[in-house]
């Protein structure tokens, strides 16, 4: 039984479930998973310190992964990378599978360009397409988006892409690095 230490960050609540699901595929291997969530919970060195695998977990918003994380990262980058670490990025740029790794996702290319930390998995996962709920601005940006990357633009829409044998695979892929 390994400790894993899950932090993550979500803006709207989708990653918060990828967290979940993870976990619990986790703990149902046998593991022991504690959850941070990083809007919310102060975290130390020895939150890192203790466990012996860290994932980070974060939703993507204008191309960049929520600030929690990215300080997260850079605060702790130092004892991380004494660390098996798996870096997992939430966007819609990854409902399409093949954008799901680090040849093909820009996203995940800058993320380690930011934090060099030789992560033993990166990998991204697709997120929620939820229009109805986006302000006025947000919906034009995605719908733009979308419509460059031919995904859903109908503003009724909501379109949740998470491919969750993906998460099970992944947490199956985790479980054999501890
Ligand atoms: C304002 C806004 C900006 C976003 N920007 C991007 C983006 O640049 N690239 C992308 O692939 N997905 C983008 N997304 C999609 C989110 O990453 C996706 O909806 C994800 O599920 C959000 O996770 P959360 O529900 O945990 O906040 C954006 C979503 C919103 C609402």
């Amino acid at each position: 039984m390994a400790k894993i230490a899950l932090f993550f960050v979500s803006q709207d609540g989708q990653t918060n479930k990828i967290a979940h699901t993870l976990s619990s595929h986790l703990t149902s291997s046998a593991h022991r998973v504690t959850l941070f969530d990083l809007r919310d919970t102060a975290v130390s060195a020895s939150d890192i310190e203790e466990a012996d695998l860290v994932i980070v977990l974060a939703a993507i918003r204008y191309g960049f992964h929520l600030k929690p994380a990215e300080r997260f990262l850079s605060t702790y980058g130092d004892k991380l990378c004494k660390k098996p670490l798996v870096m997992l990025s939430v966007n819609l740029t990854a409902r399409k599978p093949h954008k799901r790794t680090i040849e093909h996702s820009v996203y995940l290319q800058k993320w380690l360009k930011r934090h060099p930390l030789e992560p033993r998995i990166v990998r991204a996962i697709a997120g929620k397409l939820d229009y109805p709920s986006y302000r006025f601005f947000d919906r034009f940006m995605i719908q733009l988006i979308m419509r460059i990357t031919k995904g859903p633009t109908d503003p009724s829409v909501t379109v949740e892409f998470t491919d969750w044998d993906q998460v099970k695979e992944l947490a199956e892929e985790i479980s054999q690095l501890v």
